[in-house]
């Protein structure tokens, strides 16, 4: 493991931090704060991530003396000249607004010994034509990039090969794994759903469940349909600000409530432990999204259930994501045998570690 693979570890353990520590605590590190002048370089493909990110990044460079600046389209470009002017360490920008400033002569990149791509799928693809090339023309020889993507498209893994020389690679999705979690599927009409999951509900022993849908609007009505049957939910979906987003799944890792209800917005699968029970309301198009959805990261390996309700427009995409994931989806039996899913509770003498004493 190198000192890379250790941070971005560690910082997938932190859930609010998670990627953007991952690398911005490194990039901080390596700043000298007595050299006036750009040393890192962090691309992300919208204003809102940017804002996002150096808030994270100044919250960590707080008490290191390194000034963090942010820069997106949108906003005045004569104020962003007049404070890149003072001392400036690590800027983070969108592709756009960067590249006018080098352009102009006014971001000065010679320096500049680290860039980070964030998102690196996106920025990447046809919407930003290129733009990364140029931007990487500007940087010195030596430098170091790094590039942190979900997927791995062709427009990927073609850039690493341009620019990066025998780069290092971590796959943080081979340890998503499928294992030990049961999955089923059950047939059902459109009007049929909410029926079908006030069953689900009386019949399992729910610790704690999710239920994805695929839109923002069907999270919200979902949410409150199963407030009305008389069960707790909590909903969280990609358009509620991140703070109410954080303080929500805080709230449900915590126990406060049995259910929730949301939209595909976890990066990565779900770590909450006491979630025995995954719904997809909506069955997703993508074998990726699915494996996000249902699957669980290898420290956890522990027991679940996934039930996928299936409308006659799924037939097809359940049984292309069951082979892309070579799993197996099977038909909801009448009865599920707790011991798939129902931790038994230990006694204190009963743990794993006390066991191999
Ligand atoms: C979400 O699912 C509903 C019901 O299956 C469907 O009508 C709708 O088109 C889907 N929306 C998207 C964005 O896939
Ligand atoms: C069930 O969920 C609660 C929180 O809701 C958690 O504290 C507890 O450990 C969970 N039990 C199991 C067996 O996962």
């Amino acid at each position: 493991m190198n000192e890379w693979e250790i941070a971005i570890k560690m910082c997938a353990l932190f859930f609010p931090i998670g990627k953007t520590g991952a690398y911005s605590i490194p990039v901080l590190e390596q700043i000298d704060p007595k050299k006036d002048c750009i040393q890192a370089l962090i691309i992300v493909p919208t204003r809102e991530l940017a804002l996002q990110t150096s808030q994270i990044c100044i919250e960590l460079a707080k008490h290191l003396d390194v000034r963090v600046m942010v820069t997106t389209g949108g906003t005045n470009l004569r104020d962003d000249i007049m404070r890149i002017y003072q001392k400036v360490q690590v800027i983070i920008a969108t592709p756009g607004r960067i590249l006018d400033l080098m352009e102009k002569g006014v971001a000065v990149m010679d320096q500049c010994k680290i860039l980070v791509l964030d998102e690196a799928d996106k920025l990447l693809s046809q919407d930003f034509k290129g733009m990364l090339d140029t931007v990487i023309k500007n940087l010195p020889q030596e430098r170091q990039i790094l590039l942190f993507s979900a997927t791995f498209p062709l427009t990927v893994e073609q850039f690493m090969r341009k620019h990066l020389r025998d780069p290092y690679e971590i796959n943080l999705m081979e340890e998503l794994t499928l294992k030990g979690v049961t999955q089923y599927y059950a047939f059902v009409q459109e009007r049929q759903k909410v029926h079908c999951l006030n069953t689900l509900f009386s019949k399992l022993q729910i610790n704690q469940s999710i239920i994805f849908c695929n839109s923002t609007q069907r999270v919200e009505l979902l949410a409150k349909k199963i407030t009305e049957l008389g069960y707790c939910c909590y909903y969280i979906h990609a358009k509620m600000a991140q703070a109410h987003r954080n303080r929500v799944f805080h709230d449900f890792r915590a126990g406060l409530c049995r259910n929730l209800v949301c939209s595909d917005l976890f990066t990565r699968g779900i770590d909450v432990q006491a979630v025995n029970v995954v719904i997809n309301f909506d069955f997703p198009k993508m074998a990726e999204t699915y494996l996000h959805r249902i699957g669980r990261s290898g420290r956890f390996g522990h027991l679940g259930i996934a039930i996928n309700l299936i409308t006659y427009d799924d037939r097809f995409a359940l049984h292309r994501i069951e082979q892309e994931l070579g799993t197996e989806i099977k038909p909801i039996p009448k009865v599920i045998d707790p011991k798939l899913y129902v931790a038994k509770l230990l006694d204190d003498d009963d743990t794993p570690e006390a066991n191999a004493k």
